[in-house]
């Protein structure tokens, strides 16, 4: 994975949850030293595993932990990578999204970016349906929140199938507006 999340996470812990809390879970998980680059990767298992250590240390769940780092994420993805961010609505950006990692992570050999494809059932409604083997559709959910609130807009999602209850594909059904 890519090291930008690895940055976005560390950002989140300690502005959200205090720099102590992210020291401790490094050091739990033998990362004291460690230093995340952005445009570097690193293996999957070290995000989990520091997720997860967060989550001990700051007595949440690990589900809690991912989706308020998705809602945290979405300012600082914005100052760094405004370009993307100039849609007309939360709905044309999410729909630009699956482009955006692909594109972000063609330079990888080995990527395996998450992938999102999309039905629009009626103008109000957006099902994403996300795939990727790492299963983080609690940080997808928190991203979209994080959206929401960028574009200040109502957005509901609703997880219709989900991959981690043995589905092929995570489902997600946004509507957009009071509901
Ligand atoms: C312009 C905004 C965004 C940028 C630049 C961006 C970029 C990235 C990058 C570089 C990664 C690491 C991928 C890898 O190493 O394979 C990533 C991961 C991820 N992104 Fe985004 N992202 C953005 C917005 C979003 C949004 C809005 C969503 C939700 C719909 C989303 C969902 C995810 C998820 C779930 C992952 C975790 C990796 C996985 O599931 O396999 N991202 N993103």
């Amino acid at each position: 994975m890519k090291g930008i999340i690895f940055k976005l996470f560390e950002e989140y812990t300690e502005n959200a949850l205090g720099r102590e809390v992210l020291t401790e879970a490094k050091r739990r998980c033998g990362l004291e030293k460690a230093i995340f680059l952005a445009t570097s990767s690193y293996p999957d298992e070290q995000l989990f595993s520091l997720v997860k250590a967060v989550a001990e240390v700051a007595q949440k769940s690990v589900d809690e932990v991912l989706y308020e780092c998705g809602k945290y994420a979405i300012k600082p993805l914005s100052e760094i990578y405004s370009p993307f961010f100039r849609a007309e609505s939360a709905k044309d950006f999410l729909k630009k999204m699956d482009r955006v990692h692909v594109s972000m992570t063609r330079s990888l050999p080995d990527a395996r970016p998450p992938r999102f494809t999309y039905r629009e059932p009626s103008e109000r409604e957006l099902v994403i349906v996300y795939r990727s083997p790492r299963r983080l559709c609690t940080f997808a959910k928190g991203l979209i929140a994080g959206v929401a609130e960028y574009f200040q807009e109502q957005i509901t999602v609703e997880e219709k199938h989900c991959m981690k209850q043995g589905h092929p594909a995570c489902e997600l059904h946004l509507t957009f507006g009071e509901t």
